[in-house]
């Protein structure tokens, strides 16, 4: 397992849509276990292939860290399609591995469902609420190029463009590998 060098705002890549996996083979396989790893040492919650430099439909999520989530079991999510988002929506403050140290609020829908492919290559759909739906948003929004300031009312946006410039620039602390510019 390898520890991989996270993508960060600016990056190409995390502006790009991702494309549609054809086959779970090993090197599939071998991604997703970089993939937990680099998320593990970086303490995050959700983690999309192009964070790491690979431009495929697919993130993980592992939130057994946060409380009340101790019994979740991690997951792997292949080609992502969202089917249903409810309309009921909650506001919750946000934060990307590849936006360090910035916190923003965002709306999302409460509740969805989700289509996908398990590293199996089984179709699933699943109902997600609160916390997990949250932040299977969140990766799918990376998978089609978008991130938290996409997603920002435009005044907060201009709040933030400060910090993303120095995120850009590489002017901010971080305690895990980043892509250098
Ligand atoms: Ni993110």
């Amino acid at each position: 397992m390898a520890i991989m060098p996270i993508t960060v705002y600016g990056d190409k890549i995390l502006w790009t849509k991702a494309k549609p996996i054809f086959k779970v083979d090993d090197e599939i396989i071998q991604l997703i276990q970089n993939m937990f790893a680099t998320m593990r040492n970086a303490n995050g919650i959700g983690l999309a292939a192009n964070q790491v430099g690979i431009d495929k439909q697919m993130f993980i999520i592992d939130l057994r860290e946060v409380e009340d989530y101790e019994k979740f079991k991690p997951v792997v999510m292949i080609n992502p399609e969202i089917v249903l988002q409810s309309e009921e929506k909650i506001v919750m403050e946000e934060g990307c591995l590849s936006l360090p140290n910035l916190r923003a609020e965002v709306e999302r829908s409460e509740i969805i469902k989700v289509k996908y492919l398990d590293t199996d290559e089984n179709e699933r759909e699943i109902e997600a609420d609160d916390l997990f739906a949250r932040v299977i948003l969140h990766e799918y929004d990376h998978l089609i190029g978008k991130m938290i300031p996409d997603r920002v009312t435009s005044q907060l946006r201009k709040k933030l463009e400060k910090e993303l410039i120095q995120i850009r620039n590489r002017e901010v602390e971080v305690s895990y590998p980043i892509t250098t510019k």
